[in-house]
């Protein structure tokens, strides 16, 4: 389906949200669809859990509104409508402080009632959301007793236990050990094959690109990007090769690599002042900063084995290539460009 004809479900406009006379958010624009998954991607102290705060009614904005479609249209999000329009959302923000002796029963009864599940299917629903996320048999277990990634898969079913469309998920990955994490991935992309809509935040690029249909990248408070992987990609083509050579160099580093930059700068197509070679001691990986473009790419390789070094590894990691777009994009922003 084109995404452009898909129905809006959330709406923020010039959203604003200051701590004194600092802007933890400052303008946001973002338009959230039916059956989508948006990714919220932004460093540590962007403006992400401020944001959703504010989608939550936690925090009020200093300025801007949050429109939230319910009964066919989208209406201002205010003290008086918050509950009827928060209904339909399940939030996860921070890890929540689960008082120790309760049971992940009592907790997702107590959530899901509190957001008029009905009583009826109440019991059939917990065993559902536990299974979901591997936790059934630990349903009337202590929760003192489990460990952190536990916890925050309990947390992520109390979002959704009374079975929202919209799911809202505050850097969920966070703490989690790497199976832990695409576990959570596989989750998400279960909630949207069951036809659900997801905004989920991460400081972890790669968390981000692995699920999002779109992504919005927050950087001191203003979304400096917002758009498909794909696209953004295009708009910010720089890259990063990684290499090793048969003999790495176990001394004069700086020596090494100055040799290296004569060699191989003039053939990355980046300027020689944003250039740069670097060469980590413990893995023995040289990363050079090039323009993308697989030309460069192959001159580079065939210049270092005219010149005799002795390559065992050459790649462009595709993590690396998400680690500079992030860097490019919030790079362009300290200098005032927007990509939209
Ligand atoms: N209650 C608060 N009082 C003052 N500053 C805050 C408060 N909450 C957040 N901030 C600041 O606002 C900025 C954005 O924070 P936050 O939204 O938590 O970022 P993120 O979730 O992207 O890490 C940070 O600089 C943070 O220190
Ligand atoms: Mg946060």
């Amino acid at each position: 389906m084109n995404k452009k004809n898909q129905e809006i479900l959330i709406q923020f406009k010039n959203l604003t949200k200051k701590f004194g006379n600092f802007y933890a958010v400052k303008d946001v624009n973002l338009e959230i669809r039916k059956g989508e998954i948006v990714g919220f991607l932004g460093p540590n102290g962007a403006g992400k859990t401020t944001t959703m705060k504010m989608m939550a009614y936690l925090l009020k904005p200093n300025e801007g509104e949050v429109w939230i479609r319910a009964n066919g249209d989208l209406q201002k999000l205010t003290r008086r409508n918050k509950d009827f329009l928060l209904d339909n959302i399940g939030f996860l923000i921070e890890i929540p402080a689960f008082y120790g002796k309760v049971t992940p029963k009592q907790i997702l009864k107590y959530f899901a009632k509190l957001k008029g599940y009905p009583r009826k299917k109440l019991n059939e629903r917990i065993d559902t959301v536990l299974k979901m996320v591997g936790m059934l048999e630990w349903k009337d277990k202590k929760i003192g007793t489990f460990s952190k990634g536990m916890r925050q898969r309990i947390g992520i079913v109390s979002a959704i236990v009374h079975d929202p469309d919209i799911v809202v998920l505050d850097e969920p990955q966070t703490g989690l050990d790497p199976t832990a994490r695409k576990e959570v991935r596989d989750f998400i992309l279960n909630l949207k094959r069951m036809g659900k809509t997801v905004f989920l935040s991460s400081h972890l690029l790669y968390e981000i690109s692995e699920v999002a249909d779109r992504i919005a990248i927050i950087h001191h408070g203003q979304i400096i990007a917002f758009d498909t992987l794909d696209n953004l990609e295009g708009k910010a083509m720089k890259s990063v090769i990684h290499f090793e050579l048969l003999n790495p160099p176990d001394d004069n580093i700086d020596e090494f690599i100055k040799r290296l930059k004569t060699i191989i700068v003039p053939l990355t197509g980046i300027a020689e002042e944003e250039s740069w070679i670097k060469y980590d001691n413990d893995s023995k990986i040289f990363q050079v900063f090039f323009n993308g473009n697989p030309k460069n790419q192959t001159e580079i390789l065939r210049n270092l084995l005219d010149n005799d070094y002795e390559i065992l590894e050459y790649s462009v990691p595709k993590a690396g290539l998400l680690e500079s777009l992030f860097i490019e994009l919030t790079r362009k922003n300290e200098i005032g460009g927007v990509y939209k």
